[in-house]
């Protein structure tokens, strides 16, 4: 396993993580260490309740750690308090989620633009993005009217029209066919190529590992392996 020396993009340092519900506690996450360089393409495969949702949340400030420290390019996340939680969700990270979560009495480019106006220095044009992933003659579909890969295609553009520092993407591929998926995965490996964006993918399927450039795996809460790619494939050239 590579060393942990805290000078990463992103950084968990010893991170703890306890549900309470009632007398009943959980401990989803413990001695969590990793770190992801900047630009990178980093999977984290698990098996189911591993705790790879847990990481993702608190890496994208939807959930506080209980113990342990999470920095991003040099801030710590975890020492936020609600308000700054709140413009950090908003401005620095983008969120691809395995269902959409689209905004369904809005078009495509609707739901771009309402992403892009809550920001800093969104892009420029909702449209241009929209293009980009390959929806340029959608724009004005609504969600019901466009096929699950096409409603990912907006949830990527969507997410990248706010100019974030993170893309976290949690099983985004998880409802789509294998050749829709596919085509989901490689527009997230050429955003990240192309624009230098530091891309986080979950996912339960180990074949996915030979694409990115770093693989953390983690296993009953924590991290049991982490190890870079310095030939990372394309993801047309592997079958699952
Ligand atoms: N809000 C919560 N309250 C209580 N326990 C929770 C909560 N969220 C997650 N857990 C528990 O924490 C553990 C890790 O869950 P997590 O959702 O991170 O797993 P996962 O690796 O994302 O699994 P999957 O692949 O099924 O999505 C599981 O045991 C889960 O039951
Ligand atoms: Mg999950």
């Amino acid at each position: 396993m590579k060393e942990i020396d805290g000078s990463g993009f992103v950084v968990f340092e010893n991170v703890k993580k306890i549900y309470r519900t009632g007398e009943v506690e959980i401990e989803a996450l413990h001695d969590v260490n990793f770190q992801i360089g900047q630009g990178e393409f980093c999977v984290i495969v698990g098996a189911s309740g591993a705790g790879k949702t847990t990481i993702l949340n608190i890496l994208g400030g939807m959930d506080t750690l209980s113990e342990g420290k999470v920095l991003l390019d040099g801030k710590e996340i975890s020492a936020f308090g609600k308000r700054q939680l709140t413009a950090y969700r908003r401005y620095e990270v983008g969120f691809v989620f395995q269902f959409y979560n689209l905004v369904q009495n809005l078009t495509a480019l609707e739901n771009v633009e309402l992403a892009a106006q809550i920001c800093r220095e969104p892009l420029d044009a909702a449209g241009e993005v929209l293009e980009a992933v390959g929806l340029g003659e959608r724009k004005q579909n609504f969600p019901a009217q466009l096929s699950g890969g096409e409603q990912q295609r907006v949830a990527i553009a969507r997410a990248l029209a706010k100019n974030p520092k993170l893309l976290l993407c949690d099983e985004p591929t998880g409802a789509l066919d294998y050749r829709t998926g596919k085509a989901v995965l490689g527009l997230l490996q050429n955003t990240c190529r192309e624009t230098g964006k530091t891309v986080v993918v979950i996912t339960h399927n180990s074949a996915l590992c030979a694409m990115a450039d770093r693989v953390i795996t983690v296993k009953s809460g924590t991290v049991v392996d982490m190890r870079t790619n310095e030939n990372p494939r394309n993801v047309e050239d592997i079958e699952w």
